[in-house]
């Protein structure tokens, strides 16, 4: 925490899949805080819509497009933010999407693309965030200190936690982040770099928006409906003790818990950001 007593000020964090929806709330949420925002989306002008909003609110925020699922895309936004800021304190993965099928119709395809970007993609972002995440945090505490904040923070899903019917891609993914997440716990702990998992339930987003009113994105040759049939949307609100989905500003909030130094001494939790579902 700097000089103005906001809780990120000085910061630098990334967010993957911030062009909309919980990503876009956080780091929006980050940028109020003082943290410098390296804002990321597959789809270039809500990308860039994030970053004017920052701005508007006298934040600061660079735009770096991108497809997560691309081989080149770690190097590209973790160069761009060393380029533009020198540092790296918080890693968000949290670009995503759903495709959903029942097991016994689900292709190949189906199944590879969402460990792609839910599991590969955060993999290979951590990996080359390494020299400036644990190395840095190595380099201080040789020093004997201080240590400055660093944290990762992975999004996973009730889906994962649960399972979900219609979702069997979707859930080992985002139960493979946890183990992912507990992971490099262990191995970046020592020096310092938190990584946490945040579990949401049902947050409104484009993601959950009703089936019927026909979201979709294109995915190489293949146009994928997103959202949630209206009925099941209706039993989601009706079975969560708080009766009511939650907003993206909520979601961003339990990430910004998890990166800010009230979490300190937080690391490989899973935080569950549901309204109580499930339980
Ligand atoms: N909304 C929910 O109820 C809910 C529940 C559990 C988990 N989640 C997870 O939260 C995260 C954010 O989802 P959201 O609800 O805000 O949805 P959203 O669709 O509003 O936002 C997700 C963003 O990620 C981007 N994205 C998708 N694939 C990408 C890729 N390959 N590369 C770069 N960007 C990509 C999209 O363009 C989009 O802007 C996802 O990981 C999702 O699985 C959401």
């Amino acid at each position: 925490m700097g000089m103005s007593g906001k809780l990120l000020d000085g910061d630098v964090a990334i967010i993957t899949g911030a062009g909309r929806g919980i990503g876009a709330a956080s780091a929006r949420l980050f940028a109020e805080h003082g943290a410098r925002v390296v804002v990321s989306d597959r789809d270039a002008e809500p990308t860039e819509a994030t970053v004017e909003s920052i701005k508007a609110a006298g934040g600061t925020a660079i735009a770096v497009p991108g497809d997560v699922t691309d081989p080149s895309f770690a190097k590209k936004i973790i160069g761009a933010a060393i380029d533009a800021y020198g540092q790296l304190n918080h890693l968000v993965n949290n670009a995503g999407y759903t495709w959903d099928g029942m097991l016994h119709k689900m292709s190949d395809e189906q199944w590879h693309a969402m460990i792609e970007v839910h599991n590969t993609a955060p993999f290979r972002l951590i990996r080359e965030a390494s020299p400036y995440m644990r190395d840095k945090g190595r380099e201080e505490m040789g020093k004997g200190g201080p240590v400055a904040n660093r944290s990762i923070v992975n999004v996973s899903s009730t889906s994962g936690l649960h399972g979900n019917t219609g979702q069997i891609n979707y859930a080992c993914a985002k139960m493979g982040i946890i183990g992912l997440t507990k992971t490099v716990a262990k191995e970046w702990g020592p020096f310092g770099v938190r990584c946490n998992a945040i579990a949401f339930g049902f947050i409104e987003t484009r993601l959950t928006g009703s089936k019927e009113a026909g979201a979709s994105m294109t995915v190489g040759d293949k146009e994928i409906a997103l959202g949630i049939p209206e009925g099941i949307r209706d039993m989601a609100i009706m079975f969560n003790p708080m009766q009511r989905a939650g907003s993206p500003e909520e979601a961003a909030g339990g990430v910004f818990f998890l990166c800010s130094p009230l979490a300190a001494y937080v690391n490989g939790h899973c935080l569950e950001v549901t309204g109580g579902a499930g339980i």
